[in-house]
Parts: C-alpha cells; sequence; structure tokens
C-alpha cells in the first residue's frame, strides 16, 4: 500500500498547471509534529518563473509556520522517479536538513534518498562563516 505522504503528493499532483512541458509533479512534505504541506508545479508563459512542486510545498510549510521536517514526496508520471531539481535542492537542504526524499512514478517505482546523497558538498549558512 503507498505511503500516505506519496497519497497526499498524488492528489497534489493533480492541481499541477503544466500547459508548456506537460509533466505534473506533485509534492508533500511531512513536519516532524505529523503536519503536511503539498504542493504542484506551477508554469508560466515567461518559463524561468515557474515554480516547482517542491519548492510550492516548502513555501507553503514555512509560511504557515513549519521549521522541523521529517520527510517528503514526489510523484512524476515519468518512467524512472524524478529528482528535485538543483535550484529545489539548494533549498530543501537549507530548510530541512538531511530529511528523506520518497521517490515515486505513477508506474509503480519508487526510490528512497536522503538529502545528503541528493546534497553532497552543499552551499549552506556554514559556508560564508568567515575567519
Ligand atoms: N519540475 C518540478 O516541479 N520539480 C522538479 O524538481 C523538476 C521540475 C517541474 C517544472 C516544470 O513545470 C516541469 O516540471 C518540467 O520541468
Amino acid at each position: 500500500m503507498p505511503d500516505e505522504l506519496i497519497n497526499r503528493a498524488t492528489v497534489s499532483r493533480e492541481q499541477a498547471i503544466a500547459p508548456y512541458s506537460g509533466f505534473k509533479v506533485g509534492a508533500a512534505i511531512e513536519t516532524v509534529d505529523g503536519r503536511v504541506f503539498t504542493g504542484c508545479n506551477i508554469e508560466s508563459a515567461s518559463f524561468g518563473l515557474t515554480a516547482c512542486a517542491e519548492r510550492v510545498a516548502l513555501w507553503k510549510a514555512i509560511s504557515e509556520g513549519a521549521r522541523q521536517f521529517k520527510r517528503r514526496a514526489v510523484v512524476t508520471n515519468a518512467k524512472v522517479p524524478t529528482p528535485p531539481c538543483g535550484a529545489c535542492r539548494q533549498l530543501l537542504w537549507e530548510y530541512c536538513g538531511d530529511i528523506a526524499v520518497l521517490l515515486h512514478s505513477l508506474n509503480g517505482i519508487e526510490r528512497i534518498f536522503q538529502m545528503a546523497e541528493l546534497f553532497p558538498q552543499p552551499f549552506d549558512r556554514h559556508s560564508i562563516e568567515q575567519e
């Protein structure tokens, strides 16, 4: 039976607005106290303004006061489960740290990573500490 976090990301994916890529993405992020925030990708005709599902879910969570996270899930219909893009990895690392990342495709293939695997040698607040 799919994990409930994956179910929530799958439902959110249905809200995706992806007329340009046709690639719908759903994300869900779970806090340490059990709250879940979801997001989908939202594209713009000015392509660079497109918002990734992961960031939509993260901004929703942070704007509702969530600060400590346990897991996140992302759902697509890709042949191979889709890892987060580089920009999302940066932000997920900064705001969530080394949490588990569940990647799920509608074809049933699933993979689980830790953020530290997906984003080794990060640039973060420690990187800008000076002598
Ligand atoms: N997309 C996401 O939502 N998350 C990612 O991590 C990678 C890409 C979206 C952006 C765009 O709407 C579509 O997928 C194709 O790149």
